[in-house]
């Protein structure tokens, strides 16, 4: 019996560099699946810290990673069925799960976990190495920069309309941390793919961005 290819768009970048967005104006014009790869590495980091794991106790992380008990229903991040979707959100829980993805086990381990997710009629991936490394034979790679001062800034401006004050300096400071982390690991470091398409959002707001990647889902028959 054939199988059937899925369809996979992959989007890799920064931290607030627009990745999310985009993912659901894709998941919305496509009505492909949606993998929200970050969140399954703050799932992880939120599991250890509730379980007290050092963050360098790779054969703690790797058992949790293996059996992670968390599940995405609609927009909701459930944890051993609790909604953490605000829990798993902060630059703290944000700051465990860069640490814990520089440990390659750690990333083999939740591999399979992320595959999963590539199901007719096709998926949208988020994170940091869905082009390079889980789905390197996607039909659209897309790559998302920006500076870490336009990123910091847009995560001040979102903090702000939860009601949420904070404070620029510390937020840039957090987001070059975590980049540098995530671009310098051996792992799986944060790179576009050879054949990814580089679109730099510091100056474009996210209907630009979306108009740009319109016409590619045509050239590619994403959508019809
Ligand atoms: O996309 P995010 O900010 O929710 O991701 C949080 C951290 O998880 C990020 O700093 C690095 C890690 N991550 C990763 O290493 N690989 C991915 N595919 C996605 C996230």
């Amino acid at each position: 019996m054939t199988q059937l290819t899925v369809p996979v768009i992959t989007i890799d970048g920064p931290s607030g560099v627009g990745k999310g967005t985009l993912a659901q104006y894709l998941t919305g014009k496509t009505h492909f699946h949606l993998l929200d790869s970050g969140a399954i590495y703050r799932a992880l980091a939120f599991g250890a810290v509730k379980n007290r794991l050092a963050l360098d106790d790779v054969s703690g992380l790797v058992t949790l990673a293996e059996s992670l008990p968390v599940e995405f229903v609609a927009t909701s991040i459930l944890y051993e069925g609790e909604d953490v979707t605000s829990k798993v959100r902060t630059e703290e829980v944000a700051g465990v799960a860069s640490t814990v993805a520089v440990i390659s086990e750690v990333r083999a381990a939740l591999m399979a976990r992320q595959k999963a997710f590539a199901v007719l009629p096709g998926l949208v991936a988020d994170g940091r190495d869905m082009g390079t490394v889980v789905f390197q034979s996607a039909d659209l790679k897309l790559y998302l920069t920006a500076s870490a001062e336009i990123r910091a800034e847009r995560r001040v401006n979102q903090l702000k309309n939860q009601g949420v004050s904070a404070n620029i300096h510390k937020i840039t400071r957090d987001i070059k941390e975590r980049d540098e982390r995530d671009l310098n690991r051996q792992t799986a470091p944060l790179k576009p793919a050879d054949d990814a398409i580089i679109v730099d959002t510091s100056y474009l707001n996210i209907e630009d961005v979306c108009k740009k990647i319109d016409s590619l889902l045509w050239d590619r028959g994403l959508i019809k």
